[in-house]
C-alpha cells in the first residue's frame, strides 16, 4: 500500500514547489482552514481522516523576519506553540514527524558547522525555530532538517560580499526531500560555502554589493557541514 504524507503550510514558497515533485508516496497539502496548527482538535480530526504515516511540518512563520522582533507573540505562536501542537499529534498517533528548521540556529561566526555543534542563534526568527526544535526532540520518531536555502532566482537587490552561507535554491531542496523522510535524528541540508554575493551574481546579474557593518544580527559565516547529507544521498 503507498504510504501517505499530510504537509502542513503546503501553500507556503517551499510547499508550492513540493506539489511540483512526483513521488511514490500519497501526499496530501491541506489549507490553513482544513488544519491550523493553532487548533489542535483540527490537527487530531485531519490526521484521523487522512491517517498518514509521515508529516512533514513547513507550517509556521519567516517573513519579514523584523516580525519576530515586532510581534512575539504570532512568532511563538506559530513557530513554538504550533510546531509543538504537531508534535504532541504526531506523538499520540506514532506518526514519523520531519520538521523544517534553520542553519540560523547556530551561531554563525565560524562556519562549517557539524549537527553536533553547539547552537546559538543570532536573531529572534532562529530563536523561535529552535523553540519549535526543542519539542520535536522531544520525540524521537523524527527527523530534523537544519536547511540553508533560498528562493530562486535570488530575490534580494543586494547581497554581501564579506558573509558566508551554504545556500542551496529552495527547488534542490524540494528535489531531495522526500529522500529523507525515513531519516532520524538532525540532518543539515545546504550546499557549498561561498560568499553570498558570489552565490547570487551567477543568476542575477544586477544583485548590488552590501556590507556587513550595514547590517544588525547578521551572521559573519553561518555556512553548514552537509558531509551527512551527502553521506545519506547524492547531490550536486
Ligand atoms: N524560505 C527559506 O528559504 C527557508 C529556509 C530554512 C527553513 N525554512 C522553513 O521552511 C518552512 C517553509 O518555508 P516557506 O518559505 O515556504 O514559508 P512561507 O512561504 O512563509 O509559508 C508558510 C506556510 O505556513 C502556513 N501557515 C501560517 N499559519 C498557519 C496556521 N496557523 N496553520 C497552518 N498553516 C499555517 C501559511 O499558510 P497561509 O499562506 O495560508 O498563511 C503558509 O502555507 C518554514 O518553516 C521555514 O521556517 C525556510
Amino acid at each position: 500500500m503507498r504510504k501517505k504524507i499530510i504537509i502542513t503550510g503546503g501553500t507556503g514558497r517551499f510547499g508550492q514547489l513540493l506539489r511540483k515533485i512526483k513521488t511514490k508516496y500519497i501526499v496530501f497539502f491541506p489549507t490553513k482552514k482544513e488544519l491550523d496548527i493553532l487548533n489542535s482538535n483540527k490537527i487530531e480530526k485531519y490526521f484521523n481522516k487522512k491517517k498518514p504515516n509521515f508529516v512533514i511540518h513547513l507550517a509556521g512563520l519567516s517573513r519579514p523576519m523584523n516580525i519576530h522582533n515586532t510581534n512575539i507573540n504570532k512568532s511563538i505562536d506559530l513557530n513554538i506553540i504550533g510546531t509543538a501542537n504537531i508534535t504532541k499529534a504526531c506523538s499520540r498517533k506514532k506518526i514519523k514527524l520531519i520538521y523544517l528548521s534553520t542553519n540560523y540556529v547556530y551561531q554563525g561566526t565560524k562556519g562549517n558547522y557539524k549537527e553536533t555543534d553547539p547552537v546559538k542563534p543570532i536573531n529572534s526568527y532562529a530563536w523561535s525555530k529552535l523553540g519549535g526544535e526543542a519539542s520535536v526532540q522531544l520525540y524521537k520518531n523524527s527527523l530534523i532538517l537544519r536547511t540553508c536555502m533560498t528562493e530562486k532566482p535570488f530575490v534580494h537587490k543586494k547581497a554581501f560580499v564579506d558573509a558566508k552561507t551554504s545556500f542551496l535554491y529552495q527547488d534542490e531542496v524540494a528535489k531531495i526531500l522526500f529522500k529523507l523522510i525515513n531519516k532520524k535524528g538532525i540532518i543539515n541540508v545546504g550546499g557549498k560555502s561561498q560568499y553570498i554575493f558570489d552565490f547570487a551574481k551567477k543568476d542575477n546579474k544586477k544583485v548590488k554589493k552590501i556590507y556587513l557593518k550595514k547590517m544588525k544580527n547578521f551572521p559573519k559565516d553561518s555556512s553548514i557541514n552537509s558531509s551527512k547529507l551527502k553521506s545519506l544521498i547524492k547531490i550536486k
